[in-house]
């Protein structure tokens, strides 16, 4: 295989960031603050520690580290909730589609994710057993924008870097599929991933044409 694929999971394959942004929203409110939707665009693809910490600066709320563990914790189990009802319904437009033209292609694809539930967040949706590989928030030590993650993607795939292909809703995810010299698709807002290779609004825009056209990119 000339090419592989790494798709990141909340905001390419699921729209997760829905039930994140409310279960965030309903911590800071117990803290006592608002938190909006421009606040959770600054989450997106950040580990969930960071996360809190970014919350916390946005409510200005200093917590011990007892404290942090415990909210951690109870907004992970608020999350779960709307997880545990997911079902295939909710994969984003596009990327059931795009699954099956890599398959018709010959092409392998892995999960980069951030993302401690990302496993069972994709059986949940019944895509679980489509990827090759797995890498969540569970394997890495650096989170993106470290290219950590796309480079033990690489490793699954067999590939060199340079011949990856990422596919990706979050800045820090543009930043880290660069700086691990793969292609890198911005999935989403134009303006807000300027950073990315090639830019779609979602994947029903990635054709199979496109994806050979890629191949030829990197073959050349
Ligand atoms: C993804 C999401 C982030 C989330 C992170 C950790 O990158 O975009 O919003 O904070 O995963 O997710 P987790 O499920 O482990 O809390
Ligand atoms: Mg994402």
């Amino acid at each position: 295989n000339k090419i592989g694929v790494i798709f990141d999971l909340d905001g390419v394959i699921v729209d997760t960031a829905k039930y994140h942004f409310l279960a965030w929203k309903e911590l800071a409110n117990h803290l006592g603050f608002e938190f909006t939707e421009a606040h959770n665009e600054l989450l997106k693809g950040v580990s969930r520690v960071r996360s809190l910490e970014i919350l916390l600066g946005i409510g200005k709320v200093e917590l011990s580290d007892e404290k942090k563990q415990e909210f951690l914790v109870s907004k992970n189990e608020h999350y779960l909730q709307y997880i545990h009802k997911m079902g295939p319904e909710e994969i984003l437009p596009g990327a059931s589609n795009l699954l099956d033209t890599l398959d018709d292609l010959g092409i392998q694809y892995v999960l980069g994710s951030a993302s401690k539930n990302a496993p069972l967040i994709l059986k949940q949706v019944n895509l679980f057993d489509r990827f090759v590989g797995i890498v969540d928030g569970n394997s890495v030590s650096k989170a993106k924008p470290d290219p950590e993650v796309f480079l033990i993607g690489a490793e699954k795939l067999k590939l060199k870097p340079e011949q990856c292909v990422v596919f990706e809703d979050a800045i820090a995810g543009i930043d880290a599929a660069n700086a691990a010299h793969m292609i890198s698709i911005g999935v989403g807002d134009k303006e807000t991933l300027s950073k990315a290779d090639f830019n779609v609004e979602d994947l029903t825009e990635i054709t199979s044409g496109f994806i050979k056209s890629l191949i030829t990119k990197i073959e050349t």
